[in-house]
């Protein structure tokens, strides 16, 4: 069974505008790309932002409690997200036998925009997030699914106007954290980031704590103390690996021998870990599978071709690569036609993500099986926001909840697939 991280049973505490330092009111906006920015002498207009901003949220505050009061008045149960543990990970725990109906689900979360398990927290109100200063440190723009959690974060900011600094540490742990210490300087309202890797952020958490400023994870986990952030919304890895090894032993059910290779995401990173972890729970301990082979391709296109080119000049004999990702599986292809084979017949391919090029080249038979990892993460990052900002508690873990697809599954959801 899955090792769920992080489960449902706790609830953050509530968001602390009170304890804000006086002198935390500027926020230069930073772009995509952008080098990291001195800390600079707050504008005039900032601090009105800022002022305005947090009038906003201490009325929104006070209207929050005002409502509390009334449905309690009522005999209404609490406003706060009312999700379970169980609810959360049973909502995560997708069988990959029970495909067909996780793909309709997540291709009707994708058609709304949300990735499922949005329920699990409670709506925006959008008079808390207007004027907002919500600083996103992005990984950087390795891979499609990257592109599409960026999109996602930033068109849900420009939906609920929050001021959003955004910056990309283009997969350099040291430069996010340099971002998030720009953060805490300029004393945004709230900080959210997907960590590069899963180690070394505890100094950097502490520091935002010690400031009174809320965090927020998405897409990937830290091994830091929960009490140093709010929540963490993303995908459950370990199942994600396990769907993965679950189609491969059905899929070479009558081989005697399967000869396969790995193309790992990014080291050290929570997907690369996991994905890995749930693919040895299910197949560890089969003989039958043998890893000629594992290496990274860094969540890349090209890092997947250029590994695999390795793995092809090496060993003749593959019958099945794992990718960590579409990107590196698509890579992947490349090499293999380069060498004159054919990819999905002479060597299977399985993937995660399920991102548009992936899903075609599914649809194409040059990949046999995805699982699903959503993006679409925009939405439930302001949902937390917005109850964090408001004071209210919300789950400490929220598993985004995903299928997976197989040919004829990805030739269904094409037309209706937003990234
Ligand atoms: O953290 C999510 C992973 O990061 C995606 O699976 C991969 O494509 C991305 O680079």
């Amino acid at each position: 069974m899955t090792d769920q991280p992080h489960l449902l049973l706790t609830f953050g505490s509530s968001g602390d505008e009170a304890g804000r330092p006086a002198e935390s009111e500027a926020s230069p906006a930073l772009h995509t790309g952008d080098p990291l920015p001195s800390i600079q002498h707050q504008s005039s207009g900032a601090i009105q932002r800022r002022r305005k901003s947090v009038v906003t949220r201490r009325l929104a505050v006070v209207a929050t409690v005002a409502v509390a009061f009334a449905l309690a008045a009522c005999g209404s149960s609490s406003t706060t997200s009312s999700s379970t543990s169980s609810e959360a990970a049973t909502s995560a725990a997708v069988p990959a036998s029970s495909s067909a109906s996780a793909a309709a689900s997540s291709a009707a979360a994708s058609a709304t925009g949300e990735a499922g398990g949005a329920s699990e927290l409670p709506p925006v109100d959008p008079a808390v997030l207007e004027g907002a200063v919500i600083g996103f440190a992005q990984v950087g723009s390795e891979s499609g699914w990257r592109s599409a959690n960026t999109d996602s974060i930033k068109s849900s900011a420009e939906q609920y106007k929050v001021d959003l600094q955004f910056t990309s540490a283009e997969g350099d742990q040291a430069k996010q954290i340099s971002s998030i210490k720009t953060f805490i300087t300029q004393g945004v309202d709230l900080i959210a980031f997907s960590p590069v890797v899963e180690t070394g952020w505890d100094s950097v958490l502490n520091e935002a704590k010690a400031a009174g400023i809320p965090v927020v994870l998405t897409d990937r986990a830290v091994d830091s103390d929960p009490s140093l952030y709010k929540t963490f919304i993303g995908s459950d890895f370990i199942l994600e690996g396990e769907k993965a090894a679950t189609w491969a032993k059905e899929e070479f059910a009558d081989a005697s021998a399967v000869n396969m290779v790995v193309l790992e995401g990014t080291t050290g990173s929570a997907p690369a870990n996991d994905r890995a972890t749930g693919w040895d729970n299910i197949l560890g301990s089969d003989a039958k599978f043998n890893t000629l082979a594992s290496q990274t391709g860094d969540f890349t296109r090209d890092g997947g071709k250029k590994v695999m080119e390795g793995f092809l000049a090496a060993y003749p004999n593959i019958d099945l690569v794992y990718a960590h990702n579409d990107d590196m599986g698509l890579g992947a292809i490349e090499a293999i036609e380069a060498a004159g084979k054919v990819p999905g017949k002479d060597i299977k391919i399985v993937t995660v993500d399920a991102v548009k090029a992936g899903m075609e080249a599914l649809a194409a038979g040059k990949i046999n099986f995805i699982v699903e990892c959503s993006p679409l993460l925009g939405e439930q990052l302001f949902q937390a926001s917005s109850a964090v900002l408001a004071g209210q508690e919300i789950p400490t873990r929220v598993i985004t909840v995903e299928g997976s697809f197989n040919q004829e599954q990805a030739i269904a959801a094409l037309p209706d697939r937003k990234y």
